[in-house]
């Protein structure tokens, strides 16, 4: 295999808010394929950096007295203790706030508007007449229009889970003033993200290499829609004064958007390390390059990298990525990460508690398959699977066999003729532990598969030594070669094991290193030739005193860091959510269908329908069993919105249903016309179901 030149990002954290857990699942997940990359003995680099601008910055620096930039450097310095402590490894961990990302943001700006893709219009948005500024969405509270609760953002209800516009809200109010919002326009300047050239640039894109996972490829399928369809909308790339970023060149109170320059960030932070090294920048991002780049990012921000991305390098004249990588959401104990019950985790308070990082980088690894399937951190299951596993499985080998090639020979393993005993032994009962397909779930980021098979072998080792026991050998002092025999081959074996494990526990495998006495363990490259024997420390070697690698997981101190993490957190007076996106990201408009005359319309026979029952069917994951009312007779139906609602909450409630509609024989039963509902056609973009005004009675006719 030829050395491969690779640049690795991961999504740049905002400089708002702490890291937690939820986060480590992709920066734990990038280092470690970074590590085996590297191992691997490739060209690898790893940048990352602080997403420093935008409103909840600027507003967060206000409530604190200080300076943005005052915020943006000690929330920097938090970040960088928080990794390092993790052992999440970066070449450079920079700052969007930078001369090279504002150089880079402006040429990519001004290559875009050279091509034509840049457009101005008027945009009416809140705006607070007390803070005199526009609010974003999240920055609006109000009573949600659907179900009257209070105090909701105004993007969507986290009450009944509906979405909306902020001027949507009832009785809407500043979060930031507290002052009523009115209503304001002003320019903007937009990426013609609908033109053709980036449509077409963007279906090429998704079709030509396997840039996406299948998951993501069929998201961005659906959001590109069929040949010929055009379902992109343009996007809004500016903000006003005040405004915490770049201000856009010769537009005075004009800045980027943050997600403008967001991931400009990645080839600022890399700008920079060439700076400090002799790295080329053009190498890696000119158009054409060989080199190859990867950006380890969440599901829920894949509609940036996968279409805005790829768009805007494409046509300023720079090369595209090569692989987007996303993963699912942490859940922690199965549900979402929660600050009441203590299960919003901080990464500082899991390092404050002395529980070791290593343990979770483990964890994590176990459930992590290079999917975008979300990740549930069990707290119980940890425990038992780090305990089970590192401790009483792997550390275990060594710890057996160890005390007695240190007490009784010296540190010195089996040489001359044993040597070669061992290494046939090896390679006859060993011989499936051949790096390959270990090497190959690494490379698919399938580290779960990597950690099952190497956890097959340790139980293969314990196995062995548990057949042999060497404590007993022990106990006669004319078995000595046989005791020196059993021994080393345990040690060889954790050794090999600790190759295997290495891009998943660095820390532990560099004291490994020491005790062992060898040299940095890198990924072997085996010849067909070449057997498991072949990765042995060799012959007539010494190693030294074994030290304890490893604790056991103890659940006081997950208990103390789950109550920790429920007292730092004050009931809900934040100004701002918690949620990952504090500024909302834009939404797809689905293309108005084509035109219908009154006639078209006429033969749909619209009725008001009141529904008297409401159940779930049984075998049906989709739908749900409805009887409606409508004056002059009942009918049922079966509609497919079990996701969006409780039966209970149904049963009562006014809708309108299409009554005309011939009759469908379903798997379930007949159904007899069909319930109206709203949805963006987004998987998790919410289901509602369409009701009419107070007064309306079953059975009236809806025009
Ligand atoms: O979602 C987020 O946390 C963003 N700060 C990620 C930005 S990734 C990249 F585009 F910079
Ligand atoms: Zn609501």
């Amino acid at each position: 295999m030829s050395e491969r030149k690779i640049l690795v990002t991961s999504a740049l954290p905002y400089a708002n808010g702490s890291i937690h857990l939820g986060h480590l699942v992709e920066y734990i997940q990038t280092d470690i394929w970074v590590r085996f990359m590297k191992m691997q003995g490739h060209t690898i680099h790893y940048v990352c950096a602080d997403d420093t601008h935008g409103t909840p910055v600027m507003l967060r620096a206000e409530k604190e007295g200080v300076t943005p930039e005052a915020l943006i450097a000690r929330v920097h310095s938090e970040h960088f203790n928080d990794f390092k402590g993790f052992h999440v490894h970066f070449d450079n961990y920079y700052t969007t706030h930078s001369a090279e990302t504002r150089h880079y943001s402006e040429d990519i700006y001004s290559k875009l508007k050279q091509a034509g893709l840049i457009s101005m219009r008027g945009v009416e948005q809140l705006y607070d007449p007390v803070k005199n500024m526009f609010l974003p969405d999240r920055f609006v509270k109000g009573e949600c229009p659907k179900c009257s609760a209070k105090d909701q953002y105004g993007d969507s209800c986290e009450v009944c889970g509906a979405a909306y516009a902020p001027t949507d809200l009832i009785n809407p109010r500043s979060a930031v003033s507290g002052a009523v919002p009115v209503k304001k326009s002003s320019d903007h300047f937009f990426f013609s993200l609908s033109d053709n050239r980036c449509v077409d640039f963007l279906r090429r894109w998704t079709r030509e290499a396997d840039h996406l996972q299948p998951e993501a490829a069929n998201k961005m399928h659906e959001w590109l829609g069929e040949a010929g369809e055009n379902k992109l909308s343009d996007w809004d790339i500016s903000r006003d004064a005040p405004y915490f970023g770049f201000e856009i060149p010769d537009v005075p109170g004009k800045y980027f958007y943050v997600w403008l320059d967001a991931p400009v960030g990645y080839m600022g932070s890399f700008k920079n390390l060439c700076e400090q090294t002799q790295l080329d920048f053009d190498e890696f991002w000119k158009k054409g390059s060989t080199t190859e780049l990867y950006h380890f990012i969440g599901k829920d921000i894949l509609y940036f990298h996968a279409l805005f991305w790829p768009a805007m390098l494409e046509h300023a004249g720079y090369r595209t990525p090569t692989k987007i990588f996303s993963h699912g959401f942490l859940t922690v104990n199965g549900e979402k990460m929660s600050k009441s019950r203590g299960t919003f985790i901080t990464a500082a308070s899991f390092l404050e508690q002395g529980l070791n990082p290593e343990w979770l980088r483990y964890y994590y690894a176990a459930k992590l398959n290079g999917s975008m399937e979300d990740v549930d951190l069990n707290l119980e299951d940890f425990v038992v699977r780090v305990n089970s596993d590192l401790v009483g499985k792997y550390v275990n080998i060594a710890s057996r066999c160890a005390g007695f090639i240190a007490k009784r020979f010296g540190g010195r393993l089996v040489d001359g003729a044993d040597y070669q005993l061992m290494q046939q032994l090896v390679d006859e009962r060993f011989g499936s532990w051949r790096p390959a397909a270990i090497e190959k779930a690494f490379e698919d980021r399938d580290f779960s598969a990597a950690v099952r098979m190497v956890m097959k072998c340790a139980d293969e080792a314990n196995e062995m030594i548990h057949a042999l026991a060497p404590w007993e050998i022990a106990k006669n002092p004319d078995r000595d070669k046989e005791l020196q025999r059993v021994c080393s081959l345990g040690i060889q074996l954790f050794y090999i094991l600790s190759r295997y494990l290495k891009p998943i526990l660095p820390e532990t495998v560099k004291q490994i290193e020491s005790f062992l006495n060898c040299a940095p363990l890198n990924w072997p490259k085996l010849t067909e030739q070449q057997s498991v024997s072949h990765l042995l420390l060799p012959a007539d070697h010494t190693i030294n005193t074994y030290q304890h690698l490893m604790v056991r997981v103890d659940t006081k101190k997950i208990e103390a860091m789950v109550a920790a993490n429920k007292q730092s957190f004050a009931p809900a007076t934040e100004v701002h959510s918690p949620a990952r996106h504090a500024e909302k990201q834009q939404h797809i408009h689905t293309p108005v269908a084509e035109t219908i005359t009154i006639d078209d319309f006429n033969r749909i026979d619209l009725r008001v329908a009141k529904i008297i029952n409401a159940e779930h069917v049984e075998g049906a994951n989709k739908l749900l069993k409805l009887t409606l009312d409508i004056g002059s007779e009942q009918r049922t139906v079966f509609a497919g919105i079990k996701s969006a609602y409780d039966p209970a909450q149904l049963k009562g409630r006014m809708t309108i249903m299409v009554a005309n509609l011939a009759p469908r024989q379903m798997k379930f039963g007949m159904s007899e016309g069909m319930v109206l509902a709203a949805s963006s056609g987004e998987a998790g973009g919410g289901l509602f179901i369409l009701s009419p005004d107070e007064g309306a009675q079953p059975g009236m006719r809806v025009k």
